[in-house]
């Protein structure tokens, strides 16, 4: 077999057969196939597509590509959740402690900040002490302790999916469907846990930019997971706009315990509320999806899911007095507030371009080695479809360097959009896949 044979095949539209697949993916991880030949591949790929089936075998090739986590020595069913990416995406530090207060087991792995959006590690890491660096054994013994545990992605997890990831996003060819679903359920089969949680984000701020391509990739990760047995469940939310008011790590931090008080923003809020339901839910500690709403909302009142999080910060060597007091985090030395030019509605709040100045203050990286200015980033006054006057604060754009935040403020400002009439604000959760 050769790869040359198998790109041109797939650059005439055919489709591959398994055994090819299972050649490009031992190839790809022995390194036998060149960087050009891989990326080759991946671009036809991107204009050809995949089948169904290329799509669940290069997904299970990928998956065994290196190591198998096995959670078998937990009890209870372990539940996962998985978000496509978004900005000001804070919800796995909310839904996370609140389904382990209502009894299931977590024992999750994240990732890092990736391209505009904002990533789980990072966010954790912003607390001084968390450790997100575990191996197997110890990450299960802290979960048998705690209920609930998340750290980076293991060290041979996947091996497939960090190279070909790598290639792709110097490439252009992230946001294709099949590679997207291969990429993210291929992790997630190989990260061990019973069920899983998808949160396919839709909009400016997301891979996928119109709903009919996020139902389009939900589907297909749904039916990766339930062909190989596990049970998966999507919610299509929305994008278009960050979610909840604070963009950066230790601001993110900040506001997930607002909600976890109750005292978080209401798109947020709801959207938490509905993930974090249908975690427990599937974790089958409720009869119903409404049953389970009602358990979530009980968590977040009588304080268990913030005691959660507290627990889970002290068990990974985190220093928990950050989560009874936000207010000791490091602020930015510098500050910008962005103030209305003009008096009317805003119609337009480009998720992309205000991660992008989210980055560009330190919130992000721009190369794999940069370092997180952890108190950088934004905090929104104003959404869509707020009425504003003349000089209102829109936002505060916060950074350690002031040339960093007065790129941040121009990109931030090119984001948004004033207009003599209001638009209506789209609803935060526009579907369910099961
Ligand atoms: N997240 C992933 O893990 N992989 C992708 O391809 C896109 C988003």
């Amino acid at each position: 077999m050769r790869m040359y044979d198998i790109i041109l095949k797939k650059r005439q539209g055919q489709v591959l057969t398994d055994e090819e697949i299972k050649f490009f993916i031992k190839g790809l991880v022995s390194g036998e196939i060149p960087d050009y030949q891989v990326s080759a591949l991946m671009m036809a790929i991107f204009f050809k597509g995949m089948n169904s089936e290329e799509t669940a075998t290069l997904t299970m090739e990928m998956a065994h590509s290196g190591d198998m986590a096995n959670l078998e020595g937990l009890e209870g069913i372990k539940v996962d959740k998985h978000s496509t990416g978004g900005v000001g995406d804070k919800t796995t530090l909310i839904i996370v402690p609140i389904a382990a207060a209502c009894g299931v087991t977590i024992a999750k792995m994240s990732g890092r900040g990736l391209g505009h959006t904002g990533g789980t590690v990072d966010k954790l890491e912003s607390i001084p002490g968390f450790c997100t660096e575990y191996n197997l054994k110890d990450f299960i013994n802290i979960v048998k302790k705690s209920g609930l545990a998340v750290i980076g992605q293991s060290g041979n997890l996947c091996p497939a999916d960090k190279k070909l990831y790598a290639l792709r996003d110097v490439t252009a060819t992230v946001d294709n469907i099949s590679l997207i679903a291969s990429s993210i359920m291929s992790k997630k089969i190989a990260a061990g846990c019973d069920r899983i949680l998808l949160d396919v984000k839709v909009g400016s701020g997301a891979f996928m930019k119109t709903k009919e391509d996020a139902v389009s990739l939900a589907k297909e990760m749904v039916s990766i997971g339930n062909l190989v047995g596990r049970k998966t469940v999507a919610l299509i939310t929305d994008m278009s706009v960050p979610l909840g008011n604070n963009i950066g790590n230790n601001l993110e931090v900040i506001e997930a315990v607002n909600v976890l008080k109750g005292e978080g923003p209401e798109d947020l809020t709801e959207v938490c509320i509905e993930l974090a339901a249908r975690m427990v839910f599937l974790g089958e500690k409720a009869e119903t999806v409404e049953d389970a709403t009602v358990k979530v909302k009980e968590a977040i009142k009588n304080g268990s899911a913030l005691n959660k999080l507290k627990d889970m910060v002290k068990a990974q060597g985190g220093d928990a007095s950050y989560v009874e007091n936000p207010d000791k985090f490091q602020k930015a030395k510098y500050s910008v507030e962005i103030k209305a030019e003009e008096e009317g509605f805003i119609t337009e709040m480009d998720a992309e371009k205000i991660g992008i100045a989210a980055c560009e203050a330190g919130a992000g990286r721009e190369k794999k080695e940069d370092s997180i200015d952890y108190s950088a980033g934004i905090i929104l006054n104003k959404k869509i479809p707020a009425a504003v006057s003349k000089g209102n604060i829109i936002a505060t754009i916060f950074a350690s360097d002031e040339n960093k935040l007065y790129k941040a403020a121009e990109t931030f400002r090119n984001a948004i959009k004033i207009s003599g009439k209001a638009i209506k604000a789209l609803p935060h959760i526009l579907d369910t896949i099961e």
